[in-house]
């Protein structure tokens, strides 16, 4: 196979866009894409302050890698989240490979650890929360949602962009329509805006292929953790990941236009009704000030309470 732009061997085959690239034409591809998505989703301007949610992995350093190419003022933010042992120090690793990716190249790499700024580390928090029972994902997912928006509010950034990739968005979306839960629908999009203490959600990835974004990380000899996460083994969104590309090995660029014709129907106001039925008032957290759509605390101070 041959490069499109330059006739020279491809290194990457762009299945679901029968299209092949060389390295250097794939990375550019790349960057000329992310600029695009940017611009098309309005997810920020290039005088707006990036917060790039970093876990170490291909994603989220690629994102970063590409956003500061690209010009962006974007310093990265690391959640120590206390997970792993001896044997597989998994956030140990994924803090080392953050702090590596910034140092080598003189960006700014913001650290808050769960533990030290609320007492526990998630698998302890999930522990009293779930008594044993269960993963500790959605503990997790309350934690990280929490403590990015504190830290974009409080440090004064503009906009939260994380790494999802297109893998990613199409699982969650197999998952809610497999189950037809309309509430969520609504609420998946490549920018959620922000409002009231609530920063501006990003996810410039969205359209890429996870293998593409390893394709790119390895490529710009960026450092990640190859390893999962230990407690998503097993879980339904590798699952749903698997079912995906087995029907993307049949039928290449499915994948790509379950999600994209998804949001062709969202923004056509498909899922209107369902749009105004979610977006109640929002009320603020007694403790941390933070939006929650009930009264009270929200899940994250009632989770520290506990
Ligand atoms: P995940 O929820 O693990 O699939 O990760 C999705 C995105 O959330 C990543 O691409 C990152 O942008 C962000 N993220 C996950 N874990 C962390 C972390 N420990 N610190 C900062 N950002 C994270
Ligand atoms: Fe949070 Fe796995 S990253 S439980
Ligand atoms: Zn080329
Ligand atoms: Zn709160």
């Amino acid at each position: 196979m041959k490069c499109k732009t330059c006739g020279q061997k491809a290194t990457v085959n762009l299945r679901q866009h029968r299209l092949g690239l060389c390295t250097d034409h794939f990375l550019e591809w790349m960057l000329t894409q992310t600029a695009r998505f940017i611009k098309k989703y309005r997810m920020f301007g290039p005088d707006e302050k990036v917060l790039v949610a970093v876990s170490g992995g291909k994603d989220s350093l690629s994102l970063w890698d590409i956003l500061t190419r690209l010009g962006y003022q974007a310093d990265g933010l690391y959640l120590g989240l206390g997970i792993g042992d001896e044997q597989n120090p998994y956030s140990a690793e994924s803090h080392r490979l953050a702090q590596q990716f910034a140092d080598q190249r003189g960006l700014k790499l913001q650290v808050v650890d769960i533990r030290e700024t609320h007492g526990q580390t998630i698998p302890q928090l999930a522990e009293s929360v779930h008594r044993g029972q269960g993963r500790p994902c959605s503990v997790c997912g309350v934690a990280k949602r929490h403590e990015m928006n504190r830290i974009a509010r409080d440090l004064g950034y503009d906009v939260l962009a994380t790494g999802h990739n297109l893998d990613d968005e199409a699982a969650v979306l197999f998952g809610n329509t497999l189950g037809w839960q309309a509430d969520l629908l609504p609420r998946q999009a490549p920018v959620l805006a922000g409002h009231d203490g609530l920063a501006r959600k990003v996810k410039p990835l969205c359209r890429f292929y996870e293998k593409d974004m390893a394709a790119y990380a390895i490529l710009r000899g960026i450092e990640y953790i190859y390893e999962e996460c230990p407690f998503s083994v097993g879980s339904t969104s590798i699952y749903y990941k698997e079912l995906l590309n087995r029907l993307e090995s049949d039928r290449p660029g499915a994948k790509l236009a379950f999600y994209v014709k998804f949001l062709e129907a969202r923004s056509v106001g498909l899922f209107a009704a369902q749009q105004a039925e979610v977006s109640q008032p929002l009320f603020t957290c007694p403790t941390c000030g933070q939006p929650t759509a009930h009264e009270g605390q929200c899940s994250f101070c009632r989770m520290v309470l506990r």
